[in-house]
């Protein structure tokens, strides 16, 4: 399968991915055909370019409408004709036009058990709550804000000396080795979603 990772900031989990798939994709089931992102000079950005992929940046501000922009990002996946894009990390809510190219066959990682803790401060959200336990969830993207199917979901305990960069590298961990899991499954055996359950064959 070919995939395209969307990144936002230091891309470890797509450094995950392109471990895993090492110089074996047949074994993996998938190769990283490219990576794109909604802002430059990330770290994100420089695994890729280490890793010999082709990149695309699309930045909101460069483009009139929030519309114009989903459209952009949407081509520019388009392109590289995936059959699975992965957000690892991309914080930006796509729309219409991408989902109507990508709903279905896009998956996201969040660190936090949805359906708690959604939106950009997961981790800090459960850490303020006094949520004793955590962790990550990689689900299928739909039009809402991490509210797609989930495919698999991986716990992480909060500690009371932790602090959201402690807490957040600590679900990392378990998030990578999910991501990792997950990708590989959906694209070596096939998947289809039936409400809100999705079914790995
Ligand atoms: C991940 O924990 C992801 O769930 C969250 O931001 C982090 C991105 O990490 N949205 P990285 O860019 O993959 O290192």
């Amino acid at each position: 399968a070919r995939l395209v990772v969307l990144v936002s900031g230091s891309g470890t989990n797509l450094q995950a991915l392109l471990d895993a798939i090492g110089d074996d994709p047949a074994a993996y089931g998938a190769q990283v055909v490219a990576v794109g992102a909604d802002r430059d000079g990330i770290a994100g950005l420089e695994r890729a370019e280490r890793a010999g992929l082709p990149t695309f940046v699309c930045r909101v501000k460069d483009y009139g409408t929030r519309e114009e922009w989903d459209a952009a990002l949407a081509g520019a996946t388009a392109a590289y004709e995936p059959d699975l894009v992965v957000s690892a990390g991309f914080m930006k809510i796509v729309g219409k036009e991408f989902l109507a190219r990508f709903g279905g066959r896009c998956v996201n990682t969040h660190p936090a058990l949805l359906p708690s803790f959604p939106g950009a401060h997961g981790v800090r959200d459960a850490l303020a709550y006094g949520a004793k336990v955590t962790g990550c969830t990689v689900h299928f993207v739909d039009d809402g804000v991490d509210t797609g199917p989930i495919i698999a979901q991986g716990v992480v305990e909060i500690r009371d000396e932790d602090d959201e960069a402690a807490l957040h590298e600590r679900i990392k961990e378990v998030e990578r080795r999910l991501l990792v899991d997950v990708v590989g499954r959906l694209a070596r055996n096939g998947f289809h979603i039936e409400g809100r359950k999705v079914v790995i064959q």
